[in-house]
């Protein structure tokens, strides 16, 4: 891959006490493309997630991204450089609603100090008015606008999803993790997540990095895959190559793998 890497993961690894979590992890992820990492459950997919938004400080190695290293930087500044994620249980204010979860993540960019919101300063209010309007263009954008002022426990599962995903983009990162996105959705849903995530890589320019069971999603969207048994990199490569290599068809003792040509 020639492109210019937006994310370099080099030589990673994760250790909690006496589990390793991720093992000399090295990825890198070329400037808008849609990837994806997979593995049997406790690969470590979410620990390399949760080290490379910041979550954790790798025990060993760095992540780079846009040419800075940014190994150990609190995950808020991370996000502000331009990184966003959603979570494997779905992280809502679930008692807002989906414009004010999405205005949440707004905040993020907004430049006001917040004496400014306290005081009521008119350059506030005006950012807020602001922050209002793009947030109901970002629902709008995703298909949600219907449900703009729905509290977010009342939205249907597949509307969770994509309002965790709204109020990622709402944060205007230019590379996005999505830590199983199509976890709990029907065949009809995953179909249409697949399109959505396409969409939201042309329409925001992004890069996508997602972690995903649904081996339809992934053999679907995905660019290039890598997969992880026990921490380590066992194999990286297109669909084809992955779908066909013996060490992930044992990996994953022939399930979901064998299922996906179709
Ligand atoms: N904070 C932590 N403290 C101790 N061990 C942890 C911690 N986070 C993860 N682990 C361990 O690291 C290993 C990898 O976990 P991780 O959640 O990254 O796997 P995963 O590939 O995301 O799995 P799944 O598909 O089930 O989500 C597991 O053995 C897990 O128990
Ligand atoms: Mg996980």
């Amino acid at each position: 891959m020639s492109r210019k890497n937006i994310i370099e993961v080099r030589n990673v690894t994760m250790r909690f006490g006496g589990v390793t979590a991720v093992s000399e992890l090295s990825m890198d992820i070329p400037e808008g493309s849609i990837v994806g990492l997979i593995g049997p459950n406790g690969a470590g997919k979410t620990t390399a997630f949760n080290v490379i938004t910041g979550f954790y400080r790798p025990t060993e190695g760095d992540v780079v991204f846009a040419g800075r290293r940014i190994t150990g930087m609190a995950p808020h500044r991370i996000c502000a450089l331009g990184m966003a994620r959603t979570f494997q249980n779905i992280r809502l204010f679930y008692n807002e609603t989906a414009l004010e979860n999405v205005m949440i993540g707004r905040h993020v960019r907004r430049s006001g100090h917040w004496w400014g919101a306290v005081l009521g300063l008119p350059g506030t209010r005006r950012e807020e008015r602001d922050i209002r309007e793009k947030s109901l263009e970002l629902l709008r954008r995703v298909g949600l606008s219907a449900h703009a002022d729905e509290v977010a426990s009342a939205l249907p599962y597949g509307a969770q999803r994509r309002l965790e995903i709204a109020r990622a983009l709402a944060t205007e990162p230019k590379f996005l993790l999505l830590d199983e996105p199509a976890a709990g959705m029907n065949p009809q849903e995953s179909l249409e997540l697949m399109k959505f995530i396409r969409q939201i890589r042309d329409e925001f320019h992004l890069t996508i990095l997602l972690i995903e069971h649904d081996m339809k999603v992934v053999m679907g969207v995905c660019e290039h895959i890598w997969v992880l048994e026990y921490g380590k990199l066992i194999a990286e490569g297109d669909a084809e190559s992955i779908r066909s290599n013996p060490r992930v068809i044992e990996a994953y003792l022939g399930e979901d793998v064998n299922n996906v040509a179709d």
